[in-house]
């Protein structure tokens, strides 16, 4: 069996995690410093979001050398030490592979956009100008595309006369992948991690290298408002025509070769089911598993900022279509990561009175459907969203721009903010939760980002402590994915799809079945199911004290959620 069906993976946001030199940048020595977090939550996998030198355009996913360490992080002797000591531990690491796009200070790009000229103009997307227009004014642009972080996808060059394509920030120039050469490249930076002992590989909206190489403009009147002459530009570059064969070759040529069977993981915005069956289908030789995005929009509007209430029906709609929709394919299960909200303060109550317990029900939830889990640092902590109160508070590129455009466009700034509180990915990056003390032990310098002052009551110190806390609770999840085969392998039925408060499903592997049952809202319910056959079970896992056998009928306290599991007795 593929090893990586039964871990758990732990993301590392290194800059926010710990610091250990007091520069106020969290780095890898600090990491090993904690390293008994790690093991004692019982992780089989970290993966680590960029460490590779960068100008920190966008926290190093702009990367401007592949084969080092940014010195804010350390050094490739401190990522030998990091990678030495995670083994030792049983920790496999995994490394964030950001190959859709490089910086505008990789020397790729420099001698790039060197001159018309130059052997690598070809390796990113220049195009002149729109015929008949001026080069640099609006509307000048090869095509209409919005970038994902606001303003146009594309950026003039005065010196060659040409745009160049650069689908997040401006520092990011988008890699053209129908260059072999581009290609071979990258394929040789994956193998130099791998012979330094990486264990595989997450890949950053890997879905948009496949671009459509005729470059269409998007469909006029698809990107909103607030950006005037700008298309949405995704139908040509989301899942282009050459993904499959690019990641079969990818494939073929560095995982097939290595000696050990590794984990590789692609984060593909805007896909269906369909799409990332393919994608995860063994047969295929592309990818192990895919972050897909389906439950993640489900309370947003036309943007991640138009906030929309989210219907539980919904949801659960969608996870059951993921579940039973891969075929041979395999899920990556996550509620949290280092783009979205904390998931206590958007799916959960994150109210002092629920919020433990709605963060257990989220993990136990999330943990108990079949895929391999994802726990983002500070999520086993039940980490919430932070009290911004102003813009300078904010330090992501995202949403920095997001205030100017939507500001300058006529919308109210306390509007503006109210909704980066809500979605911004600041909310993520703040310190993990340490201690009680100053800088929540995150630092003896000033922090990058300030520490959310709630660490005072939620942190690490302290429920490490307490077994009855978020953190035990979270370790109790992943040593029962280790022990129950069913939670690995067992099939998956959703029960109640229109139920508005319960989430109910079951598992069953052979004669062991699970029932996790899990109220999402501050009311006593009584979930419509017949507990008969449940009567003798036991009760597995629960974020009660006091829940004992199944009540007869069931009924679930606000925020409760219970698992129990029965032996299938024939004809039960
Ligand atoms: C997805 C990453 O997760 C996000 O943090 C980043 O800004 C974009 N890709 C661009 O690399």
């Amino acid at each position: 069996m593929t090893w990586w069906r039964n871990a758990i993976v732990y993301q590392i946001y290194p800059r926010s995690f710990a610091d250990s030199n007091g520069d106020g940048v969290g780095d890898l020595r600090g990491i090993v410093e904690h390293i008994d977090h790690l093991t004692e939550l019982g992780v089989d996998v970290v993966w680590l979001s960029p460490v590779y030198p960068s100008p920190h355009d966008d926290n190093g996913y702009d990367i401007s050398n592949y084969q080092d360490i940014d010195p804010v992080f350390g050094t490739l002797d401190d990522f030998d030490t990091l990678v030495e000591t995670l083994h030792r531990n049983g920790i496999r690491l995994v490394m964030d592979l950001v190959v859709n796009h490089t910086s505008d200070e990789h020397p790729w790009f420099a001698e790039s956009r060197a001159s018309r000229d130059s052997p690598q103009r070809d390796w990113y997307w220049w195009r002149p100008p729109r015929p008949g227009m001026t080069p640099g004014t609006p509307g000048a642009e090869p095509t209409n595309w919005v970038s994902y972080f606001g303003g146009p996808a594309w950026e003039f060059d005065e010196a060659t006369g040409e745009y160049y394509l650069h689908l997040f920030t401006r520092k990011q120039p988008d890699l053209n992948w129908e260059n072999p050469e581009v290609r071979a490249a990258v394929h040789d930076v994956m193998r130099w991690w791998l012979a330094r002992g990486v264990d595989g590989f997450r890949m950053d909206v890997i879905n948009m290298i496949s671009k459509d190489p005729s470059l269409p403009d998007g469909q006029p009147g698809t990107a909103g408002a607030a950006q005037g002459l700008l298309a949405d530009g995704r139908p040509h570059f989301i899942c282009g025509p050459r993904l499959h064969e690019f990641l079969r070759e990818m494939h073929d040529s560095v995982f097939a070769r290595h000696p050990a069977q590794l984990l590789t993981v692609g984060e593909t915005p805007g896909i269906s089911h369909e799409e990332g069956r393919l994608l995860t289908d063994p047969a295929r030789r592309e990818l192990d598993m895919v972050f897909q995005f389906e439950h993640v929009t489900l309370d947003c509007g036309q943007t991640k900022w138009d906030r929309r209430q989210l219907d539980l029906r919904e949801l659960k709609a969608s996870f059951a279509r993921w579940q039973n929709g891969l075929g041979d394919g395999w899920n990556s299960l996550y509620w949290d990561n280092h783009d979205q909200p904390r998931a206590v303060s958007r799916f959960g109550d994150d109210d002092p009175e629920y919020r433990e317990r709605s963060a257990k029900l989220l993990a136990a939830v999330l943990h108990l459907h079949r895929g391999t889990p994802y726990i983002y640092q500070g999520e086993e902590l039940g980490m919430t969203n932070v009290p911004f109160s102003h813009i300078d508070d904010f330090r992501d590129i995202e949403s920095l721009n997001h205030y100017r455009h939507a500001v300058a466009s006529g919308a109210d700034p306390d509007d503006v903010l109210d909704a980066l509180r809500s979605r911004s990915r600041d909310n993520a990056r703040t310190p993990v939760q340490w201690t009680n003390g100053r800088h929540t032990g995150f630092t003896t310098g000033t922090p990058w980002l300030p520490v959310n002052p709630n660490h005072t009551e939620i942190n690490a110190a302290d429920q490490r402590k307490d077994p009855d806390s978020v953190f035990h609770f979270h370790r109790r999840l992943i040593a029962l994915r280790h022990t129950e085969s069913v939670v690995v392998d067992g099939d998956y039925t959703l029960l109640l799809p229109q139920d508005e408060q319960v989430w109910a499903f079951t598992r069953r592997l052979d004669s062991t079945e699970l029932l996790v049952l899990a109220n999402l809202s501050r009311d006593h319910v009584a979930p419509a199911l017949d507990p008969t056959p449940w009567a003798h079970a036991d009760t597995l896992l629960t974020n009660y004290p006091d829940a004992g056998q199944p009540p007869s009928p069931f009924r679930l306290r606000p925020w409760e959620v219970v698992v129990y599991r029965r032996v299938v007795v024939a004809g039960s």
